[in-house]
């Protein structure tokens, strides 16, 4: 992957700042608009828009890029002046992505994972892994229903895989060849999302500079995901039952009705019927939508399926161009003993971090993030697998540069675990001097200018003890 470019529009100086560190510690190669000749740089991968003051100052940048550069994916700060417009371009429409200020890490790298998976679509084989029983119950329900047109309520809490539920009840319906579009109602503000679904005419309200088609229409033949539907806002409720009803809708600014053929699945990890009790969502509604419940057990209730799902995101980070990681059974075990609040997203986002942390290298509990280390204590590993693992160089590929290790002072604005990012630099540090000097901690220790007893305790608490001489 040689395009790496992420141009950042930013007026604002620190805000500019903590976008590219944390661009930067993503593997990409962040270029602040206006600072530098952009002619001659080649192969962009999106724009960042930020504090920008008008349509025109971005479209100059853009267009700075040449060819292409309007079409690319773009990252826009939910507080931009221009998120508005920029969501409402319906020549931009499927290529932005809203992101909440102050930047967080697993968000930010969610958001461009979204905009490249539109770029490049994700490949059939998607795979939905769990040979678990829970799993194995979700699957036969998926096979049951995929075939009819029924409305399905995906339910479960967040990274439990709803999404993806989603998107196999789709592949394995009729419906297959046609779109599968997905929308989430909680992410888009209340006053945009009736015109996101049903779409708009020209003049409909400032910024809607053109006609243009909503999700429905999108969707067309196909599924129609609406994500998040316990954060949609009663009228919308209304608006939204109402096409379920009749399977008609008119475009907002529009009075001509247009009947549409969509399936709908929707999904929430939100509790309905408690919400149906406080009278934030409509009962109607809710017995439309969940014809046919599907709920997605936690991880934590569904452990077994831990290794299989870590080798399946490290086949995705190898189909993404980056290295996989290997983690020992001491980590394995750790991980097993820990409650995955995140569920799934949360696991694939530290299968990507210790990747980044240990690229080809092999995780044991010790190297995890302290939270999920556990209490018990860790097996020890074989001290041939250990020098090795000293031994080898941490490979850096070219896309993947990890800034944020050769200048640990940069770091991103609330976007990364700082504890566990310096910790991660530290153990790697500690480990290439404990290399350099065969082993022997007091020559490691006048490497690294710390005291012979600092290491030492620096070594019992990263586990790594075992694996030093005395002296
Ligand atoms: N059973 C599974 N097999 C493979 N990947 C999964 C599985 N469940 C979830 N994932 C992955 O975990 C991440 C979060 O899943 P997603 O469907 O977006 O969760 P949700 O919609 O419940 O928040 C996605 O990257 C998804 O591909
Ligand atoms: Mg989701």
């Amino acid at each position: 992957m040689k395009s790496s470019h992420f141009l950042v529009v930013e007026s604002d100086a620190s805000r500019a700042e903590s976008v590219v560190s944390a661009l930067a510690f993503l593997g990409y190669r962040p270029v602040i608009a206006g600072r530098n000749p952009m002619g001659e740089v080649e192969g962009w991968r999106g724009v960042y828009v930020g504090t920008v003051d008008d349509e025109n100052e971005l479209e100059g940048h853009l267009s700075a890029l040449g060819r292409g550069g309007r079409n690319l994916p773009m990252l826009v700060a939910a507080d931009s002046p221009l998120a508005t417009s920029l969501i409402a371009d319906d020549t931009r429409s499927n290529n932005v992505e809203l992101i909440d200020m102050p930047l967080r890490y697993e968000r930010l790298s969610e958001a461009l994972r979204a905009l490249q998976s539109r770029v490049e679509p994700v490949p059939s084989s998607r795979r939905f892994v769990g040979q678990s029983g829970p799993m194995q119950r979700v699957n036969a329900l998926i096979r049951q229903v995929a075939p009819f047109d029924s409305s399905v309520l995906v339910l479960g809490e967040s990274g439990s895989g709803k999404e993806l539920v989603a998107r196999t009840i789709h592949d394995c319906s009729p419906r297959r060849d046609k779109p599968f579009v997905a929308i989430n109602c909680g992410a888009i503000p209340a006053e945009l999302l009736e015109s996101e679904l049903f779409g708009h005419e020209k003049g409909a309200f400032t910024g809607a500079i053109s006609t243009r088609k909503g999700r429905f229409e999108m969707a067309e033949g196909g599924t129609l995901f609406l994500d998040e539907i316990g954060d949609m806002s009663l009228p919308m409720q209304v608006k939204l039952l109402r096409v379920l009803q009749e399977r008609v809708f008119e475009r907002v600014g529009g009075n001509r009705p247009q009947r549409c053929d969509v399936r709908i699945i929707a999904a929430t990890h939100r509790d309905l019927e408690g919400a149906i009790e406080r009278g934030s969502f409509r009962e109607d509604l809710f017995y439309r939508l969940s014809v046919f419940p599907l709920e997605m057990p936690p991880l934590r209730q569904r452990l077994e399926d831990l290794p299989a799902l870590v080798s399946e995101f490290n086949h995705r980070l190898v189909q993404r161009g980056l290295s996989s990681v290997r983690f020992a059974p001491s980590a394995v075990g750790a991980l097993c003993r820990y409650g995955w609040p995140g569920n799934v997203r949360e696991l694939s986002n530290l299968v990507e971090r210790m990747a980044i942390l240990m690229p080809h290298g092999e995780v044991r509990a010790a190297d995890l993030p302290e939270k999920y280390r556990g209490a018990l204590p860790v097996e020890e590993v074989s001290g041939a697998a250990l020098i090795a693992m000293m031994e080898a160089e941490p490979e850096v590929t070219e896309s993947f540069a990890f800034v944020g290790e050769g200048d640990p002072s940069v770091l991103p604005q609330g976007g990364l675990d700082l504890k566990d990012h310096l910790a991660g630099i530290e153990i790697g540090l500690i480990r290439q001097a404990l290399g350099s000097a065969n082993g022997v901690v007091a020559h490691a220790a006048k490497l690294l200018r710390v005291q012979r007893t600092t290491l030492v305790e620096k070594l019992r608490k990263y586990g790594l003890s075992e694996t030093v001489q005395a002296g």
